[in-house]
């Protein structure tokens, strides 16, 4: 058993590319002593010069006194060889990504230092079970996946594969905690929490594209100003590479034997082939300038005519809402029972599309337009038209909705609008990990917020907006598309029934 905390723990490092320097980087601050070693040559001393210099920008901004500074680049120690990383109490290893090298080199390390060195891997899509498994002692070998860049984001996972013992677990927590960095405990499977976790985000919005409700840059406009995530799908995606992005949504799915909650996106697929990367190509679902996303200005709202309103909506408390919208505009409500001849009949359903809600409620589906209330009626608002919606009818609403200078972003029908069917679908993977013990609920909200940035964890987010109202948009879809992506975790049915926090663990 290691002793993490000790003040001459000697860590090696193997692999000193980007993922290894940063690692490094918290441990010489943690005053931990790092041996850096890579296959190739001068890579360890160039890396120890650049963590010098990162170092010395921090003093410079007086984020870390001088002396700091020094102390930690002086317990940075580049060796030549392997063989040096003997006497090494914990060696965690950031090379390339190839199951076979990652095995060798952990055998061989097994002949180099002590029985009692932790072994640890940063692999983020390769089991840490099957790294172990080439080891005389895989009981000693844990994953231990940071993210990029490392000294920012503040999230390590802990991955016990099926052999590993509970001691590495435990160390690999502590060690985490000495680094600064909020340790998530995950079982050995695809994509651990972070990368499973997120692939609800990219993989619905191109759904959502794939069936042609909105455009990708309106997609991504509602997701930041009515969801409220920093950064759309395709932005991310554009960000991120489709070189990088699409070989992980297929390495997931098929990981998970096809599970159609994963299922990727033939859009992506062909984006990449034709070499569409995204900002580091100039040309994704933007094209970039200057590193920069080129977005289209977005259409005028049209001056649409002022008409009565007639309003319905599948929640209590959403009706009100618009009644102050078309109060606020100075527009006049339609208070009768049954809409006016001539007046605009404004739904705001949860889970039907606006054809749905038309039908179900026996309006004039020609005068029908639907608005998203489910993250309230501030933020950007989603307006959707059933097919034959005419267009003095659309112009109306778009011209009511934006009366108060909130902007309004127009989609065709959709089951459960966009941020609904994002949001729902994010949450229910979230639940699914904690069904499947992965992690625990307050882990995969850690997890999620630091290591993907969005704006809450999933489970209390889903408890925000409602699981009832989350559940309820999932079977929507479900029962309209017929398509198991959505059918819905047990985890979320069962506590949106009871009517219990999404946190709720199993006693
Ligand atoms: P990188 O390419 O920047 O660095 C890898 C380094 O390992 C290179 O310096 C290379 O010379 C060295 N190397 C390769 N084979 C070696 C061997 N057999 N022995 C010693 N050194 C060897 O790669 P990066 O991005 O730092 O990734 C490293 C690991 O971290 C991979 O397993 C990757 O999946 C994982 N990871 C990467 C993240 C990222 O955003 N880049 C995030 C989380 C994990």
């Amino acid at each position: 058993m290691v002793d993490v905390q000790s003040s001459t723990l000697t860590l090696g490092l193997v692999g000193t590319g980007v993922m290894g320097r940063g690692i490094a980087q918290l441990a010489a601050q943690a005053g931990i002593t790092v041996r850096l070693f890579d296959a190739r040559p001068q890579a360890a001393d160039e890396a120890r010069a650049s963590i010098a210099s990162m170092l010395d920008s921090l003093a410079a901004k007086g984020r870390l006194s001088p002396e700091a500074a020094l102390a930690a680049t002086a317990r940075l120690e580049p060796v030549p060889q392997e063989l040096s990383l003997a006497g090494c109490h914990v060696v965690v290893e950031a090379i390339v990504e190839d199951l076979r090298v990652k095995q060798e080199l952990f055998t061989r390390l097994e002949g180099i230092v002590g029985p009692d060195c932790l072994l640890a891997t940063n692999t983020s899509s390769l089991s840490v079970t099957a790294i172990a498994s080439a080891c005389e002692r895989p009981g000693r070998v844990g994953g231990f996946h940071f993210f990029n860049p490392v000294p920012l984001m503040k999230v390590v996972e802990v991955i016990e594969g099926a052999r590993t013992e509970p001691w590495v677990g435990e160390a690999l927590v502590t060690l985490a905690l000495r680094l600064g960095h909020r340790p998530v405990r995950a079982a050995d499977t695809p994509g651990f929490i972070v990368n499973h976790a997120g692939r609800g985000f990219g993989t619905e919005a191109l759904r959502i594209l794939q069936e042609g409700v909105a455009s990708f840059a309106d997609i991504d406009r509602v997701l930041r100003e009515a969801a409220g995530f920093r950064m759309g799908p395709f932005e991310l995606l554009d960000l991120t590479g489709l070189d990088v992005s699409h070989p992980v949504m297929e390495s997931v799915y098929e990981q998970f034997y096809q599970e159609p909650r994963f299922r990727p996106s033939y859009v992506l697929r062909q984006r990449l082939t034709a070499g569409l990367l995204g900002r580091k190509s100039g040309q994704g679902f933007y094209s970039h300038e200057g590193g920069k996303p080129h977005v289209e200005p977005e259409p005028t709202i049209p001056s649409g005519e002022r008409r009565p309103v007639w309003v319905a909506a599948d929640e209590p408390g959403w009706r009100d809402a618009l009644l102050s919208l078309v109060r606020a505009a100075g527009w006049f409500p339609d208070d009768g029972e049954r809409p006016a001849p001539e007046s605009l009949c404004l739904v705001a359903p949860l889970g039907r599309d606006a054809t749905t809600t038309a039908l179900a409620l026996e309006v004039d589906p020609e005068r029908t337009v639907a608005v998203d209330l489910l993250f309230g009626p501030e933020r950007r608002r989603t307006v959707m038209t059933t097919p034959v919606t005419r267009q003095p009818f659309l112009d109306s609403a778009l011209a009511l909705l934006a009366a108060d200078g909130t902007a309004v972003s127009r989609i065709h029908d959709s089951t459960g609008f966009v941020a609904q069917r994002v949001l729902a679908t994010l949450v229910n993977i979230a639940c699914d990990i904690a069904q499947q013990r992965i992690a625990s609920p307050e882990d995969i909200d850690a997890a999620v917020t630091l290591g993907l940035g969005y704006p809450r964890g999933p489970l209390a987010w889903g408890d925000a907006l409602g699981p009832r109202r989350l559940l309820r948009v999932l079977e929507a879809i479900h029962s309209a598309s017929g398509d198991p992506r959505y059918r819905a975790s047990p985890w979320l049915s069962r506590r949106a029934r009871l009517g219990v926090s999404l946190l709720t663990p199993e006693k």
